[in-house]
């Protein structure tokens, strides 16, 4: 996948291209992130990106020419064919659903705003979509986005490694994850369930799936609203 960053701050993009499972799924060429900044694209002496918001009021607004040329070039650097998407606390809250239809894209450019905002004429004519990461304020844009790229990232096949595959994880079916345990079997006098040290592996995977459900069903009961139990399922709650 392509990926393409605006942002004025593009070396914040260090933390994903860098690290852990992002990191591994650049060096071996499933992720490819190019980090445009939008400074490149002014002709100023001070390479001005911002300027006061009309109407007055406190901060400053992202100007729209060099957006407009940075999000050109994206587009053309993933190839073309990009869904644009502004990282933004007024769209759409970032779900495990979205992230998964987001890794069918061939390419993403995702524009990172700093200051108050940006340009309104730059969302309503170049942005496909804007994206939250959920209801509280960032400083900008560059978080939510590495935040994107990371949960979509995983969804790309071959970049987990068998034996921690995208399936297992909490949220693919709809549930919160179950509890996990490492040695040593006792920890300030906290034993591991005994379930999990007998190896019927059957008994296990009945007793992660209610650990799940239980968990879901106080932490998180609005998730079992959007998704019909099967008949097991069901019955664990139950027994
Ligand atoms: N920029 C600032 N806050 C944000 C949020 N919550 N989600 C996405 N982008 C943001």
């Amino acid at each position: 996948m392509r990926v393409a960053a605006i942002s004025i701050f593009p070396e914040m993009f260090r933390a994903i291209t860098d690290y852990g499972v992002s990191g591994r799924a650049v060096s071996e060429g499933h992720l490819v992130l190019d980090c445009i900044n939008p400074r490149t694209f002014t002709h100023d002496r001070h390479r001005t990106v911002d300027d006061r918001p009309y109407g007055g009021g406190p901060g400053m607004v992202m100007k729209a020419e060099p957006l407009e040329a940075a999000i050109d070039e994206a587009v053309e650097r993933v190839g073309g064919e990009a869904k644009v998407i502004c990282l933004s606390p007024q769209g759409r809250v970032l779900d495990q659903a979205m992230v998964e239809s987001l890794a069918e894209e061939p390419g993403l450019v995702l524009l990172s705003g700093r200051y108050e905002g940006i340009d309104e004429r730059v969302l309503e004519s170049w942005v496909d979509e804007e994206i939250s990461i959920g209801d509280y304020v960032l400083s900008g844009g560059e978080l939510a986005a590495m935040v994107l790229v990371d949960a979509v990232v995983r969804q790309i096949p071959g970049v987990l490694g068998h034996s921690q595959s995208a399936v297992e994880d909490s949220f693919a079916d709809g549930l919160l994850d179950c509890p996990h345990y490492t040695r040593p079997e006792a920890h300030r006098g906290s034993r591991v369930p005994e379930v999990l040290l007998g190896g019927d592996h059957e008994r296990i995977r009945r007793w992660r799936l209610k650990q799940s459900l239980q968990r879901t069903l106080i932490r998180r009961p609005e998730l079992l609203q959007e998704r019909e139990l099967t008949a097991e399922e069901q019955r664990l709650l139950a027994e």
